[in-house]
Order: C-alpha cells, then sequence, then structure tokens
C-alpha cells in the first residue's frame, strides 16, 4: 500500500490530534448518556411511520420479522463498529476507522457517504416530525397552508417550513453546547420510550388473532406501470417479475425499515466526547440496540395485530390504529409523544452530521477553517451552522421515501467497510489495545459484509444510481481539493524536505 492514496493515519496521530486545545472537544458523556443517546436517536420515524407503509406495501404482519432481520444486520455491524471505537476513540466513526487502517482515499469515501447518511437522515426525520406536528394542529383546528406544508400533496410550490425551522432551531441548540443538548435528550427520551411503551402495553388488550391471518401474505407481482428501476435491484438483476409479499417482501421490507436502526453507529461518532471510551462505547452501543430491536418487534406485532395490514396507515400508523380500535385519546397521547421524540432524533443526527465533517476537516480534507471550536462553547459552530442551514432547506424541498432509502445505502456502505476494516486492522495492527474485541474474526465480519450487501441488494435500482452519482461527486472533491490539502500529506511532505534538507547538508 505505498500509493498516497491508500497513506494511513496511525492510530496514535489520531489520538494526538484530538488532544490540540485548538480542535478538542469537551469530554463529558458516560456510558449511560450514550445509551440514552443511542435510543434518543434510534427511535424515530422507521417505527412511527415507516411500520404502516411496509407492512402495508411489502411484507403484512410479517413487518415483525423485517425488523428482526435488519436488527440482526445491524447486531453483526455493531459488534464491528463496538471494536473499533473503543480502538480508535476520535470524533468520526467510521470515517475515522478507516482512515486508520484502509487509507485515505477509502476514510474519504466512508467521510462523504456519511455526510449523506447523517445530513438526509436529519431531513427525513424533520419531514417525519412536521407530519405528525400537522395532524397534531389540524386536531386543534388549526390548518397550514398547503404551500408551506412541504412538497407531498402540494400540488405547485412546496415548502415544508415547519421542517426547515426545526433544523435552524435544532442548529442553534448544537451550537450553545453539547451538555445542554444531552440534558435535552434524556427528557425527550423519556416521552419517546414511554409513548412506545404505551403503544405495547395498551395495543396488546386490542390484538385479533385475525389480523394475523396470513401472517406472511403471498407473493404478488408488483402493479403494472411504476419504472423497473423502483423494483428491488436484486430481483432485476435475475431477471425476476418484480414481486412483493412472500418471503422475499419480508427483505424489501427489512430494506426500508432498517432507517429505523440507523443512529446505533451516531453512538461511536461521539467516542472523543467520552470519559471512558474504551469502556462506554461499546455498552452504549449494544445496550442502546437491544433496546430498540426488541422494543420494534413488540411493537409492530402489537400494531398489525390491533388493525388488518391492508388498512393501517401510512403516516401515522401507530397512532392511527388507536383510532381503528376506537380510542383516538391514545392516537392524540401517541402522536404528541412522536413529535416530540423525533426531534431528538433530529438534534442527534444533525450532531453526528457535524461531526464527522469537523473530523474531515481537522485532517485538511475539507477546509480547516471548519475544524476551529468556538472559543466558549468548545463546539464546532461552523460546519454545524453550514450543514444546519443546508439540511433546512433539503428538509423543506424534498420528500420522505426516496430520501429514506438513500440514507439506508449510504448506511449500509459504511457498515460493508467498519466490517472489512476490523479484519484489516487486526493484521496490521494486532498491538493496539482493544477494550472491546469482536468475537469470531474473520467470521463474523465477513458474515456482517453480506448481511449488509444482501440488504443493499434490496433496495430500488434507482436508489443505487442517486448513490453512484453522490459517490462520483465525492472523487472529485477528494481529487481536486482533498488529496492535495490533506494534514497528512503535508507531514509527508514536510518529513520527506527534511530528509532531503539533511542530505543537503551531509553532500554539502
Ligand atoms: N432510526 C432513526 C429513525 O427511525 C433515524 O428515525
Amino acid at each position: 500500500m505505498g500509493s498516497p492514496l491508500f497513506r494511513t493515519k496511525n492510530v496514535e496521530q489520531s489520538i494526538q490530534d484530538t488532544e490540540e486545545p485548538e480542535h478538542a472537544l469537551r469530554k463529558s458523556l458516560s456510558a449511560l448518556d450514550l445509551t440514552v443517546f443511542g435510543v434518543g436517536v434510534i427511535i424515530g420515524t422507521g417505527i412511527f411511520v415507516l411500520t404502516g407503509k411496509v407492512a402495508r406495501e411489502n411484507a403484512g404482519p410479517a413487518v415483525s420479522l423485517a425488523f428482526v432481520a435488519a436488527g440482526v444486520v445491524c447486531a453483526l455491524a455493531a459488534l464491528c463498529y463496538a471494536e473499533f471505537a473503543s480502538t480508535v476513540p476520535v470524533a468520526g466513526s467510521a470515517y475515522t476507522f478507516s482512515y486508520a487502517s484502509l487509507g485515505e482515499l477509502p476514510a474519504w469515501i466512508i467521510g462523504w457517504d456519511l455526510v449523506l447518511e447523517f445530513a438526509l437522515g436529519t431531513a427525513v426525520v424533520a419531514v417525519g416530525w412536521s407530519g405528525y406536528i400537522r395532524s397534531l394542529l389540524d386536531n386543534a383546528g388549526w390548518q397550514v397552508p398547503a404551500a408551506l406544508g412541504g412538497r407531498e400533496g402540494a400540488t405547485g410550490f412546496g415548502f415544508d417550513v415547519l421542517a426547515a425551522a426545526l433544523v435552524l432551531v435544532l442548529t442553534a441548540i448544537l451550537v450553545l453546547g453539547m451538555k445542554l443538548s444531552a440534558r435535552v435528550t434524556s427528557v425527550v427520551v423519556a416521552v419517546k420510550v414511554a409513548v412506545v411503551l404505551l403503544v405495547i402495553i395498551a395495543g396488546a388488550f386490542f390484538v385479533t388473532a385475525d389480523n394475523y391471518d396470513p401472517f406472511i401474505p403471498k407473493s404478488q407481482p408488483v402493479e403494472a406501470g411504476g419504472s423497473r428501476l423502483t423494483a428491488p435491484l436484486v430481483q432485476l438483476m435475475f431477471g425476476w417479475t418484480p414481486y412483493d409479499f412472500g418471503v422475499l417482501g419480508i427483505f424489501t421490507a427489512a430494506s426500508v425499515v432498517f432507517f429505523a436502526f440507523i443512529g446505533f453507529d451516531i453512538v461511536a461518532t461521539a467516542a472523543e466526547e467520552t470519559r471512558n471510551p474504551q469502556r462506554d462505547v461499546p455498552r452504549g452501543i449494544l445496550g442502546s440496540l437491544l433496546i430498540c430491536t426488541v422494543l420494534y418487534v413488540a411493537v409492530s406485532v402489537v400494531v398489525t395485530g390491533m388493525q388488518n395490514y391492508r388498512t393501517l396507515s401510512v403516516d401515522a400508523p401507530l397512532a392511527d390504529a388507536f383510532k381503528a380500535v376506537g380510542h383516538p385519546w391514545y392516537a392524540g397521547v401517541i402522536s404528541f409523544g412522536a413529535a416530540v421524540g423525533l426531534t431528538s432524533v433530529c438534534m442527534i443526527l444533525l450532531l453526528g452530521q457535524t461531526r464527522v465533517f469537523f473530523a474531515m476537516s481537522r485532517d485538511g480534507l475539507l477546509p480547516r477553517f471548519f475544524s476551529q471550536v468556538h472559543p466558549r462553547f468548545r463546539t464546532p459552530h461552523r460546519p454545524t451552522i453550514l450543514l444546519g442551514v443546508i439540511i433546512a432547506i433539503v428538509a423543506g424541498f424534498t420528500s420522505l421515501s426516496e430520501l429514506a432509502e438513500l440514507v439506508n445505502i449510504g448506511t449500509l456502505f459504511a457498515f460493508v467497510v467498519v466490517a472489512i476494516s476490523v479484519i484489516i486492522l487486526r493484521r496490521t495492527r494486532p498491538d493496539l489495545p482493544r477494550a472491546f474485541r469482536t468475537p469470531w474474526v474473520p467470521v463474523l465480519p465477513i458474515v456482517s459484509v453480506c448481511a449488509s450487501l444482501w440488504l443493499m441488494l434490496n433496495l430500488p435500482a434507482e436508489t443505487w444510481l442517486r448513490f453512484a452519482i453522490w459517490m462520483v461527486i465525492g472523487f472529485l472533491v477528494y481529487f481536486l481539493y482533498g488529496r492535495s490539502h490533506s494534514l497528512l500529506a503535508q507531514r509527508e511532505r514536510t518529513a520527506t524536505a527534511g530528509v532531503a534538507g539533511r542530505g543537503g547538508d551531509t553532500a554539502g
């Protein structure tokens, strides 16, 4: 790996960089903070909104199996993430890990990919939040004008003013400091988990066994008229007629509800701000993932038992299932809790996003201007503000479903790279202390790669196309800017000049 494209940043150097006073973040988080942080970002639009859509369109009551499948893929990836996070406790998640193992270009690709995941993820959740708020306003008799209610459903101009406003307010909170946002998050997470438990416990009393029949609806061809590009890539690759439902439908559903698990990897991005990352990061990641998987399976079993999957609502399935069984009061409480809960998801995604951008800028792959922390708040205020404004605009102008799929493919791709990196780093740096070791290396990371690729293949062909376009733009930015401005490249140049200088002195 002599090529500059694969120069690696050594692990000790990564840790040392975080200690430069101008570029250092405050270390204040514990394992509990991280778990709250994880649950805060993981439970969101995925369970509150997408459950209804995939049950209706792809999987029927077997949507709970789709959650299990997506949860298994995430658990495998989490075991790889945990080893990396406990070895390289530096802001930037998979980006930093791959810089220390695979090299600069792969790290850039991952960082660029994570920007996509977090930025669009923030936008998706903000749009979902805005839907719940509008539904609450409707209950109170207030209507948001159609042109300000987002693109979906609007004829002509549509700007989701609520979604954009939410992103801007959260941006301001993040600029003011991590501690404030963690405190706000704890309250919000408590409300959200309470609402999810309410759905499970109260909903269990309204389950009708008939609704589980058939549990896995028979597969049926996708309605004609749609573009072939909207079919899962795997079905096109093998020349199958695209089908919904059946066993394949469960995997199509899994590739979509995967969005519900996004966020546990962000716990790793906060490693640098954790007091004892070696011990607390793996606990935070695995703990929050486990809690969420159990809750998702329970919620989806209950909701598809309360109402026939064909009649589930697409916008607010958890709340509407209670309306369907004649309990609108519960529905109101659930809508309120969902709106509160989505706020924390949005905030943490935004935080993860700014931290990746920050780490890339600190390495010189993006302008260094962005990695100077605020002198008083000690937060990376510049990328936070820049990205906050861009995401607010994206959230205002775009629709939810296509964006969610694009977020999923980006995240799954990051999982693939992280799993490969675990194997490589074990070979290149066996000496590094690892507070958490992934079991059964290399078998488990290889299974993780295959599982993530399988879900990626179940995403629509057009999602692959959009993802490819985003990555091509990323390559251009790297070759036109990052490659020459990289701090690592500059250090190498200085070292080479030093050696050449000394060589000249000797000769003279
Ligand atoms: N997992 C988060 C959600 O479901 C991103 O909204």
